[in-house]
């Protein structure tokens, strides 16, 4: 079985921000449930730190560029048996909040070091430059913030392959040329064939140029970022490697997320015994502050408040959707502007309108069990996390059809409910006008309550988790095991025509 070294920035329950976290701290327990040997490796955060349990300092390693030594702190993902290695530097990751973000909302200066830093440990690791004894075959990286580790081990003639997997390709790790030489890279990365874009250093050209193979999160977002329309400018680059890109679409964490043993929200309810479901809907109307009334339709939303989710298309149709019969919950942080404008509207239409802006685990659940349809106008998405756990909880995904969105949810016409497949709403433009008529057609439905208990039926019987994606994925390791470059593949081979003459 492959030996698996899964580098990421975030990984729930040590540290999340959205759907990255989860899947980092949800995949890798899946693998290992399939015999893959897997470590974590995450920056020691100080929120992480503390959320780890016991930690043993297994490693001390220099890192090129800093005087202070490196320490790695061996830990469990928490509740698995997952191995997660904490990457211990003080000056890097010793901050309090967002990963990211400093305390006003924006990105520490001092990004593109901290996470050089966790490339630099991550090759390290690979190339059994450490006292550790375990080698991965498969470096597995993840979003900008690993798109050196790639840079840095193809250079390598031996050494284990690389997987990089794209969960955002719009968050790319852009920065000055100034951060390039203070990085210290070679002088021959500097050129439009390696990490620069357009006179920037990108770190996420890094991982796509150099990894070995690549992934996304669902097959539709494969196809869409090698079309300008959705490529960020790197759609060129990516037709470039299409013969090395593949969409494996994103599973769920079902234990989690399962309505049936939530302890987050107030009535377990499933597909045999949903009226409780019910009761989850008034008691999230009341923490709400919102008049309790189960023949009001409840329509949520969860997510990052950020254009990509389309949060100003629902604001532009606010004045529309607010003379319909219906109540709408928010949980959300993150840009300023629309934080405000929801706060903002949120009072004027008070009893109707519930925004919380912030950032709860507990209160994501509890939204997701309460109501009774979940909104996800996306401009774009890679996967989409929250229409499944809507599926799960029988809440009705209205979603715009695109990437992950379009992969999993089946709109309810006529025909795909009668044949058993309808299991959300889908639109077609992300404009306001249609984000209305689905809200409309949504409506329409949910007062045919046997349509409508069909349709849920669907959704919550289908079968989000790891299992079928996991695998794809250790097929994937299997075969970059079996090729990779250099030294140790011939030392595999050696080994095995040895133990055949033996
Ligand atoms: P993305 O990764 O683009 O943010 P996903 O749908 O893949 O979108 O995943 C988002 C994840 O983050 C989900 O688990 C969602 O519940 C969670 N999440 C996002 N915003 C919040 C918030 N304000 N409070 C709690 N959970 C949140
Ligand atoms: C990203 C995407 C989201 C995806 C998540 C996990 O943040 O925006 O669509 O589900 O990563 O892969």
């Amino acid at each position: 079985m492959p030996k698996i070294l899964f580098v990421a920035s975030e990984a729930h329950p040590l540290v999340k921000t959205g759907g990255l976290g989860d899947v980092a701290g949800s995949l890798p327990v899946a693998l290992q449930s399939l015999r893959a040997d897997v470590r974590l490796l995450l920056p020691a955060y100080r929120d992480t730190l503390a959320r780890t349990g016991k930690l043993k300092h297994v490693v001390t390693l220099t890192v090129p560029g800093l005087e202070s030594p490196v320490r790695i702190l061996e830990g469990k993902l928490p509740g698995t048996p997952v191995i997660a290695w904490l990457v211990d530097f003080p000056p890097a990751y010793d901050r309090p909040g967002n990963p990211y973000l400093d305390p006003h909302g924006q990105p520490w200066p001092d990004n593109p070091m901290r996470y050089a830093l966790l490339a630099h440990v991550a090759t390290a690791l690979a190339l059994g430059r450490t006292t550790l004894k375990w080698l991965p075959d498969v470096v597995h990286c993840h979003d900008w913030q690993t798109g050196l580790v790639p840079v840095l081990l193809a250079r390598e003639k031996s050494r284990p392959s690389t997987l990089f997997t794209i969960h955002n390709l719009s968050y790319q790790g852009l920065f000055p040329y100034q951060t390039f030489t203070a990085l210290a890279l070679p002088q021959e990365l500097w050129s439009p064939e390696a990490v620069e874009f357009h006179g920037q250093m990108s770190f996420i050209k890094g991982g796509l140029v150099f990894a070995d193979q690549l992934t996304t999160v669902s097959p539709n977002y494969a196809r869409e970022i090698q079309t300008p329309e959705f490529g960020d400018g790197l759609d060129g680059l990516l037709r470039h490697r299409a013969a090395r890109l593949t969409g494996i679409l994103n599973g769920i964490d079902d234990t989690e997320w399962n309505p049936a043993r939530d302890s987050f929200i107030s009535k377990p309810f499933s597909l045999r015994q949903p009226r409780n479901k019910t009761a989850n809907k008034l008691a999230l109307q009341k923490e709400f502050g919102l008049p309790q009334d189960k023949n009001t339709a409840l329509i949520g939303m969860v997510g990052r408040l950020v254009q990509q989710k389309g949060i100003d298309l629902v604001l532009d149709t606010l004045p529309a959707l607010m003379h319909r019969p219906l109540q709408l919950v928010l949980l959300g942080s993150g840009e300023t502007g629309y934080e405000d404008s929801l706060r903002k509207q949120a009072m004027r239409y008070a009893d109707r309108l519930a925004v919380c802006i912030g950032y709860d685990e507990g209160l994501a659940h509890r939204i997701e069990a309460g109501s009774d349809m979940f909104l996800m106008p996306s401009r774009f998405e890679p996967c989409g996390l929250n229409q499944l756990y809507s599926l799960r909880y029988g809440t009705i995904p209205i979603v715009h059809r695109v990437g992950g969105l379009a992969d999993t949810v089946v709109d309810a016409t006529d025909e795909n409910i009668a044949n058993g497949k309808a299991n959300g709403i889908v639109f077609q433009e992300a404009h306001a006008g249609t984000l209305l008529g689905a809200v409309d057609r949504a409506l329409a439905l949910w007062r045919d309550a046997g349509r409508w208990k069909r349709i849920m039926s669907v959704g919550m019987r289908q079968d989000f988790s790891w299992r079928r994606s996991a695998a794809e994925y250790l097929q994937l390791y299997k075969r970059l095991q079996n090729s990779a470059p250099g030294v140790r593949q011939r030392e595999r081979k050696s080994a095995t025509s040895s133990s055949r003459r033996r």
